[in-house]
């Protein structure tokens, strides 16, 4: 997969795409990230990316101009390389639809993303309308650009990848891949300061053990993250248990 990022701020990624998983990904070449500064585009003396609002208002806005053609250019590039049709040209800005696994999922099938990060008090709406086919936004609250955003974003989707993670089961068993939060998970030494680890994980019973980390998981999510039961996909018997679970109003004591 080809990433390309355009951003005002091309050192801010240096760290996070040159350690561990990325870096290795990066070096077998699973995953291709070019950063783009913005700045590069403009053609005036002083290099302007920004510049007032229309109507007034405090702050300044990112001109479309070096937008476009950067997403133009790299658009271009990408073409001539491979003859591939039109990659997703994703908008990062706390307007856009809340990212998610499956969001992420999603862009994991795509084999070119270019991905803007908004900058300042806002962009020019008609990048939004006339060049970004996507808009995402991390969570209800917002940063200072959309650059966190992207490396956030990046990850998710690199790490689905295959190849990547040295396990493919370590991504399918995932929080969220399963809609369900993980089940606890324990290491050596089998008791840590008189806390044991739970007998079932000793037994080498697989089918016990299994049974318990599908239902820890579900118990965890219905303490923590209810809102996530809805689209899980349970057993009828497993939504037979959550159903009585919330039914009885008093927390039960699996739940503490
Ligand atoms: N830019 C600023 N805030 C953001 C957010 N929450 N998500 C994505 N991009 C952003």
């Amino acid at each position: 997969m080809k990433i390309d990022i355009l951003t005002l701020f091309p050192q801010m990624f240096q760290g996070p795409f040159s350690e561990g998983i990325f870096k290795r990904a990066i070096d077998r070449k699973l995953v291709q990230v070019n950063i783009h500064n913005i700045r590069d585009y403009t053609h005036d003396r002083h290099h302007t990316v920004d510049d007032y609002a229309y109507g007034g208002g405090a702050g300044m806005l990112l001109k479309p101009e070096p937008i476009f053609e950067a997403v133009e250019k790299v658009k271009q590039d990408f073409h001539l390389e491979k003859g591939a049709k039109e990659p997703p040209v994703i908008l990062l800005s706390p307007q856009g639809r809340l990212f998610s696994q499956q969001i992420a999922e999603e862009l994991s099938g795509c084999i070119h993303l270019i991905l803007i990060c908004g900058r300042y008090e806002g962009i020019d709406e008609r990048v939004r309308e006339h060049l970004a086919t996507d808009e995402v936004s991390i969570g209800d609250y917002v940063l200072g650009g959309g650059e966190l955003a992207a490396m956030v974003v990046v990850d998710a989707v690199a790490r689905l990848l295959p190849g990547v993670l040295g396990s493919d089961a370590s991504a399918r068993d995932d929080s969220h891949t399963t809609r369900l939060l993980e089940y606890p998970q324990y290491t050596h030494p089998e008791v840590y300061r008189a806390w044991a680890v739970p007998e079932v994980l000793l037994s080498g019973n697989h089918a016990q053990i299994d049974k318990w980390r599908r239902q820890q998981a579900i118990l965890r999510t219905l303490k923590r993250r209810p809102d996530l039961l809805d689209k899980a996909e349970l057993s009828p018997e497993e939504r037979q248990l959550v159903d009585s679970f919330k039914k009885a109003k008093a927390t039960p004591e699996v739940l503490k």
